[in-house]
């Protein structure tokens, strides 16, 4: 038999992943050792874990170097890969929004062009253009909370989860775009020729989620 891969997206994501695997019965505690392995086995069920960078498990699940992926919808909608999306995991639950100072709430209109900053530059140029508001996209790869502090942009688009960030920073939501969690996705060829032994995990996982 072959090995089936399972794409994780390191960090939490990853975590939550394992405990629900390893609660199904599947050998995945490894995964959770911190070392500098990245690809683990489950001889018993021929499964491979492999843990990348969350950005990239679209990338692994598209082009079939792994038949499985889980991963946040932001990375899927920012990316736009050729996967099937098969599962709402509803673990890793947070929205993606336009932040900022909150006098800026109600008077985006105001800013033309409107200097945003993220790491989701395809989701912030959908959402901005869904409403054709011009605006000058700036890419970031992180600490993007800085960029409306040091005068880099009017506002971020990017993930609150708590909120704790922003508030720390004396930022606020100004408009929420969409809310987001983990999703099972699966490679299009795979989800031919492996439908029965991807459906069993992906319907094994979903009903232990629905459980919790
Ligand atoms: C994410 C996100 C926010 C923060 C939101 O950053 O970009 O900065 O978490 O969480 P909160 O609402 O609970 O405070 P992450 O920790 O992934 O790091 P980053 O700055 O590298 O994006």
């Amino acid at each position: 038999m072959k090995y089936l891969t399972i794409a994780l997206a390191k960090g939490r994501l990853a975590e939550l992943s394992v405990k629900i695997l390893m609660d199904l019965g599947y050998n995945s505690g490894e995964v959770l050792e911190k070392t500098r392995k990245l690809i683990f086995t489950d001889e018993e069920h021929k499964l491979k874990f492999i843990l990348v960078k969350a950005s990239d498990v679209a990338t692994y699940v598209e082009y079939g170097a792994a038949d499985i992926g889980i991963v946040g919808r932001d990375t899927i909608l920012e990316e736009g890969r050729n996967v099937y999306e098969m599962v709402d995991l509803k673990f890793g639950k947070c929205r993606m929004c336009v932040c900022g100072p909150k006098e800026l709430k109600g008077r985006l209109g105001e800013h033309s062009p409107l200097r945003v900053a993220s790491k989701y530059t395809n989701i912030a140029k959908d959402y901005f253009d869904s409403k054709d508001m011009s605006i000058e996209l700036i890419k970031l790869n992180g600490s993007v909370e800085l960029a409306p502090l040091t005068n880099l942009s009017d506002v971020i688009v990017d993930i609150v989860e708590t909120g704790k960030t922003l508030y720390e920073n004396g930022l606020d939501v100004l408009e929420e775009i969409c809310p987001l969690s983990a999703r099972i996705i699966v490679n299009r060829v795979s989800a031919k020729i492996e439908r029965e032994r991807i459906s069993k995990i992906v319907s094994e996982m979903k009903e232990k989620v629905n459980e919790q």
